[in-house]
């Protein structure tokens, strides 16, 4: 295997903002340009009847500025609004227990509750107890398609020796998602610490944490955070007084949705145009800088010093069937309760919407949820008793997703749901496979013109076909999770959409 230097980028540092113009022609934010802007996310949309005006000035943007991570406040213009509350609804809040107790943003308050022992404990042993720990407890990602995560652990633990990477996937593009935005800003040591038990587990030297430019905050409390854990000896060489080392920075993105599929951020990084790149190999053989690469999402890897302080038997009798732990999720503004909740899995969606969420303001009356959304499919109310696992929701045609969960009520119709959720599917597309490029926009137009009166079943019956198209022929989850959230629209609100089109 080849083994590729990473770049070094004019002011010296490996990953740092040097884009070069058919790299930069590719993002929707090179420069940044969102502060202040309305935010024309799902939440926003979805919420938009409750500030018609302000929800007017974001359809002016240019470029689009999607998902502030603001959802509780929705419509939400800039990211100046009180913190959201934030509730532990298990018994361990292993996720969000120390963020409900006001946050831990320095090492001091970090360490005072126990921070950095479970590193401490781990660089004592042997990087196989902490794979073990880590396989034992079932944990699967939480950045959408629930692999084990032990099952990667082990799989780049197992390439040849050299150099390999750990990857924190802090993209969360997802509308209506804003839980590792609070995890960062809120408990940021804790992902630290979770990425350099990765790294002495998989035998990494280097990680980075590859941050939205849409969460600016997250990226000064980061920085601030890495500096304290590197003069504390917990980064960099001799990790801890051990004979490990570990270097770990942040690379900011500049707006793409895409960019937080795997393969496309990895060539971010790197520095390359990140269209999404066909799989295998996988990033666990040959992943940043061509090199074994350990890539997992944010809330995954903030587990982590639990089960390595607890034990993985301790954190798999937790949860149920086969969605092992618990789960952080974010309720947008449509509920009487918005805000940040750790559950258990194997509660059902409706517990989470009349109980946590309290059901839906102003007396609204629910029309659909989408967890871990846009791209997947819309949960109809007759389906609210269905338990909260990566396999029941999948069953319904749902998802667990990142946990954004998005309510929306009789003053959205679904045309118009239809709409904004391919247009959003058309502006982020990276362009690669016909049907998502060229059809997800196809899709938006004929229902704008449905919308209009405009369309006949002829049209309805082309959007079927793309939408299959969609399904079979897209290489990435961005065009599989559009045909997703479609099939749910056509088979679980046949009433709304077809006399829509003559
Ligand atoms: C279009 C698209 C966007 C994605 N965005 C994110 C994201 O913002 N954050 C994330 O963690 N995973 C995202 N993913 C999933 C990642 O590709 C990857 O599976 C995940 O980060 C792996 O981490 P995990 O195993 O801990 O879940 C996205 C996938 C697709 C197809
Ligand atoms: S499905 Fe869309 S986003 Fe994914 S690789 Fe194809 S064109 Fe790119």
């Amino acid at each position: 295997m080849n083994h590729v230097t990473p770049p070094t980028y004019p002011n010296g540092k490996s990953g740092a903002h040097a884009l070069r113009p058919e790299v930069e022609s590719f993002y929707h934010l090179p420069h940044g340009g969102f502060a202040g802007k309305v935010c024309q996310g799902t939440a926003c949309f979805a919420a938009r009847h409750f500030n018609p005006a302000r929800w007017a000035e974001g359809a002016k943007n240019n470029p689009r500025v999607y998902c502030l991570g603001e959802c509780f406040a929705a419509p939400a213009k800039g990211q100046t609004h009180p913190r959201p509350p934030v509730r532990v609804c298990s018994k361990e809040g292993i996720v969000l227990g120390r963020i409900a107790q006001g946050g831990a943003r320095t090492l001091a308050a970090y360490q005072k509750h126990g921070g950095y022992q479970a590193l401490a404990q781990a660089l004592t042993g042997t990087p196989e107890q902490v794979l073990a720990a880590v396989e034992k407890s079932n944990l699967r990602g939480r950045g959408g398609a629930g692999f084990p995560t032990g099952r990667k652990w082990r799989a780049v633990a197992s390439q040849p020796a050299g150099t390999k990477y750990v990857v924190a996937n802090a993209d969360e593009g997802d509308a209506g998602a804003y839980i590792d935005r609070y995890l960062i800003e809120d408990d940021p040591h804790r992902l630290i610490e979770g990425m350099i038990l990765a790294g002495f587990a998989v035998g990494a030297t280097k990680g980075y944490i590859y941050l939205r430019i849409e969460y600016p905050q997250a990226g000064a409390i980061l920085e601030a955070a890495l500096a304290e854990a590197r003069a504390a000896g917990w980064i960099g060489a001799k990790v801890g007084g051990t004979k490990f080392s570990f270097e770990l920075e942040v690379y900011t993105g500049h707006g793409s949705y895409v960019c937080g599929e795997e393969t496309s951020l990895l060539r971010s990084i790197e520095g390359k145009r990140p269209e999404v790149m066909a799989r295998p190999p996988y990033p666990t053989e040959r992943g940043l800088f061509d090199r074994p690469t350990l890539l997992n999402n944010v809330e995954t890897l903030v587990n982590i010093p639990w089960i390595v302080t607890h034990g993985g038997d301790a954190y798999n009798a937790i949860g149920f069937s086969k969605s092992r732990g618990t789960k952080a999720l974010s309720l947008n503004s449509l509920f009487n309760r918005p805000g940040l909740y750790e559950v258990e899995f194997g509660v059902t969606v409706r517990h989470i919407v009349e109980e946590l969420g309290g059901g839906l303001r102003g007396g609204g009356t629910l029309k659909g949820v989408i967890i871990g959304g846009p791209i997947i499919g819309v949960i109809p109310p007759h389906l609210l008793d269905t338990p909260l696992g990566f396999e029941e929701l999948a069953a319904i045609g749902a998802g667990v997703g990142h946990g954004g969960v998005v309510a929306f009520d009789q003053h959205t119709s679904i045309p118009d749901l239809v709409e904004h959720v391919f247009s959003f599917g058309a502006y982020e597309s990276c362009g690669k496979c016909t049907p998502c490029r060229s059809g997800s926009g196809r899709v938006e137009e004929i229902f704008a013109n449905a919308i209009a009166g405009d369309a006949t079943k002829a049209d309805l019956q082309e959007c079927r076909d793309l939408v299959t198209a969609l399904k079979l022929a897209s290489l990435c989850g961005h065009g599989t999770g559009l045909a997703r959230f479609a099939e749910s629209i056509l088979r679980y609100y046949p009433t709304e959409v077809e006399p829509c089109f003559k």
